[in-house]
């Protein structure tokens, strides 16, 4: 696979309180063609990334409305997969490449969240769970992973603590982060000390609600910087209590076996990841799943700073969900534009070292039922 990134783009994400789903929409997109040094009329098809336009922000048909706004008449189109909806558009844009019927394809991802109150953006969310056995009895997303947190913690002798390492690094990295939802550090003890959401999980375990979009350019034709050089998905089953364990996602150690192969190249050779901790114990796992860790040694490995800035593999340099925030449609575009920055030395202030080859992207929906990995190279 040998599809270019052209440009890359995303607004701030937070409290977007002057900005609707389009207007956000357009403003990644105008800033990422603009990087690419395209020409909007050398775009030939536009693939968009959302979740819950129709439950929180009252818009579906969103193919239409950003062709719209931009004045083509290419064909648009929405992909959804809950909250790995930013990466399998990725995959379809990519696959549209690769079977040369498109040259130059802008990817967007928006979500519009904070206008609604958070019992809709609980019930609107709860809606990539299995509706039939989990959401119709209360169920909820922190509660899902709560319970996978609980087995985790059970099984391989993990503390509340070692789970709050993670949004400790996650915030330090999105001090850096000028679009991030929290520039904040946080401890260990502010996280222990937060109000509990699903026990294990407190607030501070726990991706935020959070308006944002970005978008980026992919092409067949142009040279770029950086490449996708694998993008691959699996899935699973949507509720939790039909899998056999707990403490993985298969559907994530399936997507990355094939990814690596699809690059050619082995889980050592990857240099930087954006991983999907939309909540605490997601990272840990996400660890494992993607052989960056043993079998319950996720913790161990991160509390000895592997995954840190300064670390052997830094993970999550934007802030990851925890931190930089968790636009829904647009966290998988957000986690590849973070990739295609590192890699191509456009990162700010969070700029690692030079020499990072491969970067990854893990991106989860629902409770794992939906699991894509991008792998990005550096040309
Ligand atoms: N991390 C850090 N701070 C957070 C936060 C988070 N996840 N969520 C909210 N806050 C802060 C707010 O900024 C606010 O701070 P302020 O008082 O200084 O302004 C305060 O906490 C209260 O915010 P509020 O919006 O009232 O929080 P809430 O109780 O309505 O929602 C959660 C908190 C954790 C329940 C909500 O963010 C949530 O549901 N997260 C999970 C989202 C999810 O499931 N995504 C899908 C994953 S699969």
């Amino acid at each position: 696979m040998k599809i270019c990134v052209l440009g890359a783009a995303m607004t701030d994400f937070g409290e977007n309180w002057k900005l609707g789903l389009r207007e956000m929409a357009v403003a990644a997109i105008l800033e990422a063609v603009a990087v690419s040094k395209l020409e909007l009329e050398e775009l030939d098809a536009i693939v968009v990334s959302n979740m819950s336009g129709s439950s929180l922000a009252g818009q579906d048909h969103l193919g239409s409305l950003i062709a719209a706004e931009l004045g083509v008449n290419i064909p648009a189109f929405r992909i959804e997969g809950a909250c790995a909806s930013g990466s399998l558009a990725i995959h379809t844009a990519a696959n549209m490449l690769l079977a040369g019927n498109y040259k130059n394809i802008l990817v967007v991802g928006a979500e519009k969240m904070t206008d609604a109150s958070a019992d809709n953006v609980t019930k609107a969310l709860s809606r990539a769970a299995d509706e039939e056995w989990e959401s119709f009895y209360g169920v909820t997303f922190p509660s899902l992973y709560a319970m996978i947190a609980r087995e985790y913690m059970r099984s391989f002798k993990v503390k509340r603590s070692d789970l709050a390492l993670v949004s400790v690094k996650n915030h330090s990295n999105a001090v850096l982060n000028p679009h991030a939802h929290f520039k904040k550090e946080i401890t260990v003890a502010d996280v222990l000390a937060a109000a509990m959401v699903a026990d294990p999980l407190g607030l501070l375990d726990c991706s935020p609600i959070t308006d944002g979009a970005a978008a980026l350019i992919l092409s067949s034709q142009q040279k770029g910087k950086a490449e996708l050089v694998a993008s691959s998905v699996a899935t699973d089953t949507i509720a939790l209590h039909d899998r056999k364990e707990l403490t993985t996602l298969n559907a994530a150690v399936l997507a990355a076996r094939k990814a690596y192969q699809q690059a050619g190249i082995t889980v050592k050779q990857i240099n930087i990841a954006e991983v999907h901790d939309c909540f605490s114990i997601a990272e840990l796992i996400a660890y494992e799943d993607l052989g960056f860790a043993g079998k319950g040694k996720a913790a161990a490995m991160l509390k000895s700073g592997e995954f840190n800035r300064d670390g052997r593999l830094p993970v999550n340099t934007s802030g990851g969900l925890k931190a930089c925030g968790h636009p829904v449609g647009a966290t998988g575009i957000k986690q590849a534009a973070e990739i295609y920055w590192q890699l191509c030395g456009r990162a700010g202030k969070r700029q690692l070292k030079s020499g990072l080859q491969y970067g990854l992207t893990h991106n989860v929906g629902g409770s794992g039922g939906t699991a894509v990995i991008n792998i990005f190279k550096n040309v």
